[in-house]
């Protein structure tokens, strides 16, 4: 039998949760990380106001077993982390991460990752993976937005982040909430690197009729 000469690369993915509204993305993107064999090790972070959002939003409460209340199982590959934790694996470049999502990220969370204020474990893994030049996908959500949000967007682009507004499409025609933050989910993990099976795609039919 052929042994691949490189094995596929092992994932090892931050996802950091903030205050800003939009849970169910949140708890969408576990899910597919959870599930996604390419996933080694999945770094969970979440903002103290983000476990007010996910009350407010899902019903859900309490902070170290928020994540296996998403799932509603035990994960061997998660990995749970306080947002004050700053000595976690993830706060030192020399932690191999391949990708970094804040799903969502909220206005307050732009602004300390776009100004490099690295106050907090979510604000000093995004600054490394800025530093190390590796995956930083924010997934921003405010409406409308003021004149520091756009600064502080570009401001992250420019850094090397990228800004991938928590905006569903309706091209697809979901029909439900759950099927509109799936989507989303997978442009993202799509955007890393990590296209999801059954992710709808524009122009699928056209391909098949060439
Ligand atoms: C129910 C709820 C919804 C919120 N939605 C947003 C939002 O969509 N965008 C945003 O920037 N802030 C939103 N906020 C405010 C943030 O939670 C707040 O600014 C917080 O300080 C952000 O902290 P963090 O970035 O550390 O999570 C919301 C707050 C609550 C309680």
């Amino acid at each position: 039998m052929a042994v691949p000469e490189h094995p596929p690369a092992a994932h090892n993915i931050t996802l950091a949760v903030t205050g800003a509204s939009g849970s169910l993305y949140a708890a969408e993107m576990l899910r597919a990380l959870a599930s996604d064999d390419r996933v080694s090790r999945i770094h969970f972070v979440a903002s103290e106001s983000a476990l007010r959002v996910f009350a407010e939003e899902l019903g859900l409460s309490g902070r170290n077993d928020l994540a296996e209340k998403l799932l509603g199982s035990p994960c061997t590959k998660l990995r749970r982390h306080a947002d004050s934790d700053i000595g976690a694996s993830i706060a030192s470049g020399s932690y191999p991460i391949s990708a970094m999502i804040v799903l969502p990220c909220s206005m307050g969370t732009l602004a300390a990752i776009a100004n490099g204020l690295a106050s907090n474990l979510i604000h000093r893994a995004a600054d490394v993976c800025l530093k190390e030049r590796r995956p930083l996908v924010l997934c921003v959500r405010e409406t409308p937005f003021n004149r520091i949000h756009l600064r502080n967007m570009q401001l992250a682009a420019e850094a090397g982040a990228t800004i991938f507004p928590a905006i569903p499409t309706l091209y697809n025609h979901p029909q439900s909430t759950t099927e509109m933050a799936q989507q989303f989910v997978h442009r993202v993990l799509a955007h890393i690197g990590l296209p999801q099976p059954g992710a709808y795609q524009w122009g699928a039919d056209e391909r098949l009729e060439d």
